[in-house]
């Protein structure tokens, strides 16, 4: 048995891999459970107590140098770039790794951003978890105030008084409160309503809020800036129109309508063959608003507008579902 062992291994310490085929046929005869080590494990039962001490360490030797040939062996080889030590050839060429795009929320808001950055307004942003009085009191919607229901959220436990902000107009109270006017901000964010989830609704949804505000700001001033965005974001012939309407943070306030990008105006099954398309609200602020962040209203007025983003890239891009934004669907996604 000895014998047998010592004459493995001189066979070992002579071996000499010129492949990776002939390397992997070693170590399956060798190493392998039917090879040689296995089948004298299995055989280790039967040597003598007092003959078992150097039979180990002659086995052990075997394995070792068995070990380290085919080490050194998958080094050399792998260094090469031979083939197939571990299906492994280093002169292929990679796997194509697939380039990913912008979502198309991220698209249309980073345009917005810059058309805005344009005329002098910069990015304020806030928490998407806001308290009670810069989502809704310090806007003019005291508690209970029936205008609370058209943007109802979801609400933190009582005690607590925090609830996911319903629109980014809370980063213009925290700005007014910290800022000396003149103010010129655009609040880029994600907002939550309480809404059932469908075609036109969801309960996320992301918004652009502007504010500008400073001595003698008036609707013109509005009327104008919005005319501007409205053309550099849909084109020369884009026009608007303002129709009177209600929140409690503007007065006046305005609903405005884009002309239809599709049909221009002429009337399609996009804009409902009106010719229009609703894309913001928007009005001068509320002095009593101005009020509550610090601001006197007697010496500064000011206007302030919001978008929704999805809604905007609805139209630029004519998608018909707002359920798609979210969904991660990569057939969707690849084609922006
Ligand atoms: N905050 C309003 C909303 O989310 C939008 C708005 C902003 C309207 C500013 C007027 C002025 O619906």
């Amino acid at each position: 048995m000895l014998e047998k062992i010592d004459s493995l291994i001189s066979e070992v310490e002579i071996f000499n891999a010129d492949t990776a085929e002939q390397l992997e046929e070693f170590r399956l005869r060798f190493l392998s459970k039917k090879g040689h080590l296995a089948a004298i494990f299995a055989e280790m039962k039967q040597v003598l107590p007092e003959d078992r001490k150097s039979f180990g360490q002659k086995v052990n030797e075997l394995k070792n140098k068995a070990e380290e040939k085919i080490k050194f062996f998958s080094e050399k080889f792998e260094f090469k770039g031979d083939e197939t030590i571990h299906g492994l050839d280093l002169s292929l060429p990679g796997e194509p790794i697939q380039l990913g795009s912008r979502h198309p929320v991220s698209i249309v808001r980073n345009d917005i951003v810059e058309i805005f950055n344009r005329l002098g307004y910069v990015v304020a942003e806030g928490p998407e978890i806001e308290d009670d009085w810069h989502n809704f009191t310090a806007l003019n919607f005291p508690p209970e105030h029936p205008a609370r229901d058209m943007q109802d959220t979801f609400f933190m436990d009582d005690a607590i008084g925090m609830a996911l902000r319903t629109h980014t107009s809370s980063v213009q109270v925290r700005v007014m409160q910290t800022t000396k006017p003149p103010i010129r901000i655009i609040a880029p964010g994600r907002v939550y309503r309480n809404e059932a989830i469908s075609a036109r609704a969801h309960c996320l949804f992301h918004q652009v809020e502007g504010l500008y505000i400073d001595e003698n700001v008036s609707f013109a001033d509005l009327k104008q800036t919005l005319l501007y965005f409205v053309k550099e974001m849909f084109g020369e012939k884009s026009t608007i129109r303002l129709r009177p309407s209600y929140f409690p943070f503007t007065e006046p306030s305005a609903e405005m309508d884009v002309s239809c990008n599709i049909c221009e105006g002429k009337g399609c099954n996009v804009c409902k063959y009106t010719g229009w398309l609703e894309i913001m609200g928007c009005g001068m602020v509320d002095p009593n608003v101005l009020e509550n962040c610090g601001i006197d209203s007697k010496k500064y007025s000011g206007f302030a507008f919001g978008m929704g983003i999805e809604r905007i890239a609805m139209m630029k891009y004519t998608i018909k579902d707002l359920r798609l934004y979210y969904e991660n669907d990569e057939r969707f996604l690849e084609q922006f």
